[in-house]
C-alpha cells in the first residue's frame, strides 16, 4: 500500500546550490558576486531547476567563506549590495524561482558586533550570548575538547581572562542558544529575510548547537592535545527544544522551505525533525551516506552498503517525513571524482550517479557544476588550499612530521576545495567566469568540460540533468511514489522501483566499469517503456544487460 503523501511545492522542487564566490564573477574582480548570479538566471531557468540555494552572502572575514558571518543583515562587498540582492530576488521571482539562504546560527564571526560587545568585559550584557568559561587551575583551556576544524576548541581571550567555546575556527565563536536574548535576536533576523520574501533556509550545522551540560572532559587515553568531541555536541539531547522554538518563531508563519544541516541524526531520529506533524523542518542533510564516501579520503564504493544506507532512509521517511537527495556540495570532493571514473566514462559515470540518486523519494539538490560533470582539481602544491579546514589540517599534520608530498596525496581526494574550484562556463579564458585572477585556480579540463559546448552536444552531462528535471517534472509518481529496492545485494547495479497508484517506474544503474548481465528482479519493462538512458543506442538493448556505467529509466 502506498503511504498517504501531503502534496507540497518543495516535494516536487529541484535545487540547485550556488557558492557565491566561484560562480559567475559579475564585475572583473576574479570573485563571483551576485550580478554575475543574475547573469546566469536564464541559464539555470533552461536547466529546469526551481530553486537556488546560495551559500552565505553575508558580511564575513571570509576566515571560512562566509560561514563566519559579522553582519546576518547585510551583503558581502565583494558580492554587492542589498540593491543587487533585492534585484536578484525580484528576477528570480519572475522567472518563477525561489530563493533560499544559509542560516549559519550555531556560531557567528568573532568580527560581528555581539561578539566584539560580549568579548568587552564579563559583564557586559551579551557576555552570555556567547560561551565563555575560565580555564583549568593550571592555565588550560576549560576543557579537552577539539575543534572540528583541528585544534582545541577553546580560544583564550587576554582582555577578560577566559575562554570562550568554537566548534568551528577560532574566528567562529558558538552562540550560546541557551540565552534566551540571543535566540529572540535570531528569530528577529530570520523574520526579517522572510519578510523581505525569500523562499526558505538551509540551516547551517544546526544539530551542534547545544551542547552537553557542564562541558566535562572527554576520555583522552591516547593522551591527545585535544580529543574529537562531536559526542559533546552533535545532537544532544534536548535540542528538539531549541529546534521547535525556532521554527515556532520563524518558518512556521511562512510558506517556505527548510532543510537541515543534520550531522548526528540517524533515520530513527529523523521523523522528530521533519515529521509532518512535528513543526520543525522539511528535510535534512543526513550524514550517514557521506561516511561512504570521499570526506576522508576513501574513495572506494561499497554498493550494497550504500544501498542500505539510502535505502534506510527512503523507508524511514516513507509517509512521515521526506527526504533531501544529494551527492555534491560544496563540502566534499566531486562525486565523479570520488565514486565515478574521471577517464573513460566520465560522462558514463557521472550521468550513472545522476540517475541513481535523482529518482528517489525527496527532494534533489544539484550542486554548481554537477550538472556537468565536473572534477576534482589536480592540486600540485600545498599552497593552492584555501579552506581554513585544509589549511588548520595541514599545520596539524606537519606538527606530527608528515610529509608535504604524503598531504598533498590526501588533500587531493578529500579537500573541500575541489568542489570550490570556479564554474566551467566555456573553454574560453578563465573557463567564462572571469577577466580577473580567479580567487581559487580553475580546473583546466574547462577545455572541454565546460557548459557552453554541452549545452550543444545531445548526449552532453547537462542535457542529461535536463532530461532528468523534465522526467521528474511530467510524472508525479517519480515525485510521490513508493521507493522500493530491488537487487539488493548486487555489488555492481543499483536498481530501485518507484510505484504510484497508476503506474511504476524502475531505474537501472550499472555503477562500475563492467559490463553487467543478471536477473533484474523486476517484471523486465518493454523496450518501448525506456523513459531516460545514458548510452545512445539503449532503446535497442536488452533491459538485463548494462554496459559499464549504464543508466536506464523505464516506465513499468
Ligand atoms: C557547515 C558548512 C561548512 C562550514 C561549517 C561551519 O558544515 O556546510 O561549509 O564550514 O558548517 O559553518
Amino acid at each position: 500500500m502506498n503511504a498517504v503523501i501531503s502534496q507540497r511545492w518543495w516535494k516536487e522542487a529541484v535545487v540547485y546550490q550556488i557558492y557565491p564566490r566561484s560562480f559567475m564573477d559579475g564585475n572583473g574582480d576574479g570573485t563571483g558576486d551576485i550580478p554575475g548570479i543574475i547573469e546566469r538566471l536564464d541559464y539555470l531557468k533552461d536547466l529546469g531547476v526551481d530553486v537556488l540555494w546560495l551559500c552565505p552572502i553575508f558580511p564575513s572575514p571570509n576566515d571560512d567563506n562566509g560561514y563566519d558571518i559579522s553582519d546576518y543583515q547585510g551583503i558581502l562587498s565583494d558580492f554587492g549590495t542589498m540593491a543587487d540582492f533585492d534585484n536578484l530576488l525580484e528576477q528570480a521571482h519572475q522567472r518563477g524561482l525561489r530563493i533560499l539562504l544559509d542560516l549559519v546560527v550555531n556560531h557567528s564571526s568573532d568580527e560581528h558586533p555581539w561578539f566584539t560587545e560580549s568579548r568587552s568585559s564579563k559583564d557586559n550584557p551579551k557576555r552570555d550570548w556567547y560561551i565563555w568559561r575560565d580555564g583549568k587551575p593550571n592555565g588550560a583551556p576549560p576543557n579537552n575538547w577539539a575543534s572540528i576544524f583541528s585544534g582545541p576548541a577553546w580560544e583564550y581571550d587576554d582582555a577578560s581572562g577566559q575562554y570562550f567555546l568554537h566548534l568551528f575556527s577560532r574566528k567562529q565563536p558558538d552562540l550560546n542558544w541557551e540565552n534566551a536574548e540571543m535566540r529572540q535576536a535570531v528569530y528577529q533576523m530570520v523574520r526579517w529575510w522572510l519578510d523581505k520574501g525569500v523562499d526558505g533556509f538551509r540551516i547551517d550545522a544546526i544539530t551542534h548547537i547545544r551542547k552537553e551540560p557542564g562541558f566535562p572532559d572527554l576520555p583522552n587515553p591516547k593522551h591527545l592535545a585535544a580529543v574529537p568531541s562531536h559526542e559533546m555536541h552533535r545532537n544532544k539531547d534536548g535540542i528538539l527544544e531549541y529546534i521547535s522554538d525556532l521554527c515556532a518563531n520563524t518558518f512556521a508563519h511562512y510558506d517556505v522551505m527548510t532543510v537541515g544541516e543534520a550531522n548526528g541524526v540517524n533515520v530513527e531520529q529523523a521523523a522528530d525533525w521533519v515529521g509532518e506533524d512535528q513543526g520543525r523542518f522539511n528535510m535534512l542533510f543526513q550524514f550517514e551516506q557521506l561516511k561512504l564516501w570521499g570526506s576522508d579520503g576513501n574513495a572506494d564504493l561499497d554498493l550494497p552498503k550504500l544501498k542500505q544506507t539510502l535505502t534506510r532512509w527512503q523507508k524511514g521517511l516513507e509517509g512521515n517525513g521526506w527526504n533531501a537527495l544529494f551527492v555534491e556540495n560544496h563540502d566534499i570532493p566531486r562525486i565523479t571524482s570520488t565514486w565515478g571514473n574521471t577517464e573513460q566514462y566520465w560522462r558514463e559515470s557521472a550521468t550513472a550517479i545522476a540517475l541513481m540518486y535523482f529518482m528517489m523519494q525527496g527532494t534533489p539538490f544539484i550542486y554548481q557544476g554537477q550538472e556537468l560533470g565536473m572534477t576534482n582539481h589536480p592540486f600540485t602544491a600545498l599552497d593552492q588550499f584555501d579552506d581554513v579546514a585544509a589549511r588548520n589540517q595541514i599545520a596539524e599534520w606537519r606538527a606530527e612530521g608528515r610529509s608535504d608530498a604524503d598531504m598533498l596525496a590526501d588533500l587531493l581526494s578529500s579537500s573541500r576545495d575541489n568542489a570550490r574550484t570556479p564554474m566551467q562556463w566555456s573553454s574560453e579564458f578563465n573557463a567564462g567566469f572571469t577577466i580577473g585572477k580567479p580567487w581559487l585556480a580553475i580546473n583546466p579540463n574547462h577545455q572541454w568540460l565546460n557548459a557552453e559546448d554541452q549545452a550543444d552536444d545531445p548526449n552532453s552531462v547537462l542535457n542529461f540533468y535536463k532530461a532528468m528535471i523534465r522526467m521528474r517534472r511530467a510524472e508525479p509518481t517519480l515525485v510521490y511514489g513508493t521507493y522500493d529496492l530491488v537487487l539488493e545485494d548486487d555489488a555492481q547495479v543499483y536498481a530501485y522501483t518507484r510505484s504510484g497508484e497508476e503506474d511504476a517506474f524502475v531505474v537501472l544503474c550499472n555503477l562500475s566499469d563492467a559490463d553487467w548481465h543478471g536477473d533484474l528482479g523486476v517484471a523486465t519493462p518493454a523496450e518501448t517503456g525506456l523513459c531516460l538512458s545514458n548510452y545512445a543506442d539503449a532503446a535497442e538493448q536488452p533491459a538485463d544487460r548494462l554496459r559499464p556505467w549504464e543508466a536506464r529509466l523505464y516506465r513499468l
